[in-house]
């Protein structure tokens, strides 16, 4: 099937009490791992591409490795989405480039301007037949170039969202309830350590996600900033020549229960990163002699998927919904 919009995997996804995973993609090893896990699942999936893939990779080499994705996978439900698109303009380029749903995040901004911007983008997308995600709420951590510190991050107020909703008339609203982009979500003192000496977070707000649910029924919800950042793969890259103390994500039950709410939609970039890094560099250790970046490249790949299949399987929920 061509690549598709969100609209439907979302309703699925909302009555069936799972969400679909969003992995984002910045190269051919990457595309590969992620659908080969989906292919054999059977799972609907967002693949995703940020402003920084484009810069890094080329706008048309990502779409074009996410078609041969389409047509090496006929099977599942495939949609192509901009992450983060920082103005309209860009989420215009993707739309006009064959992206089938694109997110305008303006969340920086005031109230009011958010929503004169994603209403604008809205109008474009709906035109084109594109859907839109939109985001309430600032999430602390690393996206692109901007860095938002803990302090100057802010949970979603749910008085706000009827109105941000029916004004801008987006098809999906990306909240914050405490997850955060990147591999160190929470420093030590924000806490606590459990028997083994692991850091343990904060819990996720889900009185915040409720009452949201409660004032926009039936409506998908998007969590960003949702990797686990799992601690064999911290274990990996620090055992072969990495440096990365007190790495700590979410845990993987809190984001499960979010799926069963009105979660549709779960963003996972960071866990893809410390997979194919820690595997990579594992590889050098015990192969100094090696050169051949297929050679390298190509376990990378084998544990992306089993990175994904797991999320797919035992996360998200949505192994056999496509
Ligand atoms: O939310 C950010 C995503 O992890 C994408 O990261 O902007 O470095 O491509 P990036
Ligand atoms: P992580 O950094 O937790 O993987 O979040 C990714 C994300 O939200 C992409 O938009
Ligand atoms: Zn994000």
């Amino acid at each position: 099937m061509p690549l598709v919009t969100s609209t439907e995997m979302f309703k699925k996804a909302y009555e069936g009490g799972y969400a679909i995973g969003a992995f984002n993609v910045n190269n051919m090893e990457i595309v590969q791992g992620i659908t080969e896990a989906c292919k054999e699942e059977k799972a609907p999936v967002i693949l995703q591409v940020s402003k920084g893939a484009r810069a890094y990779a080329n706008h048309t080499y990502l779409v074009k490795l996410v078609e041969a994705a389409v047509i090496e996978c006929p099977e599942i439900p495939i949609v192509l989405h901009l992450d983060h698109g920082p103005d309209f303009e860009t989420c215009k380029s993707c739309i006009d480039g064959g992206f089938t749903s694109v997110m305008i995040d303006a969340s920086s901004k005031p109230f009011e301007e958010n929503i004169e911007i994603t209403k604008k983008v809205v109008e474009y997308a709906h035109d084109h037949g594109v859907v839109v995600e939109a985001e309430l709420g600032t999430l602390a951590g690393v996206e692109d170039d901007v860095k938002v510190s803990a302090a100057d991050s802010s949970y979603t107020r749910p008085e706000e969202v009827e109105e941000f909703v029916s004004k801008t008339g987006c098809d999906s609203l990306a909240i914050a309830i405490g997850t955060s982009h990147g591999a160190y979500k929470f420093t030590p003192d924000q806490c606590t350590r459990n028997e083994k000496g692991i850091l343990v977070p904060p819990p996720l707000r889900f009185d915040v996600l409720e009452e949201v649910s409660k004032r926009l029924p039936g409506f998908p919800i998007v969590l960003h900033g949702s990797s686990s950042v799992p601690q064999e793969y911290v274990k990996m890259v620090n055992e072969h020549g990495g440096k990365m103390p007190d790495a700590v994500g979410i845990p993987e039950e809190q984001l499960r229960k979010a799926a069963t709410l009105s979660v549709c939609k779960i963003n996972i970039d960071s866990d893809l990163r410390l997979t194919m890094t820690g595997t990579i560099r594992q590889f050098f250790d015990e192969h100094p002699d090696k050169f051949d970046p297929r050679e390298y490249l190509k376990p990378a790949r084998a544990n992306i998927k089993e990175t994904v299949r797991h999320k797919l399987v035992d996360v998200l929920g949505c192994a056999g919904k496509a």
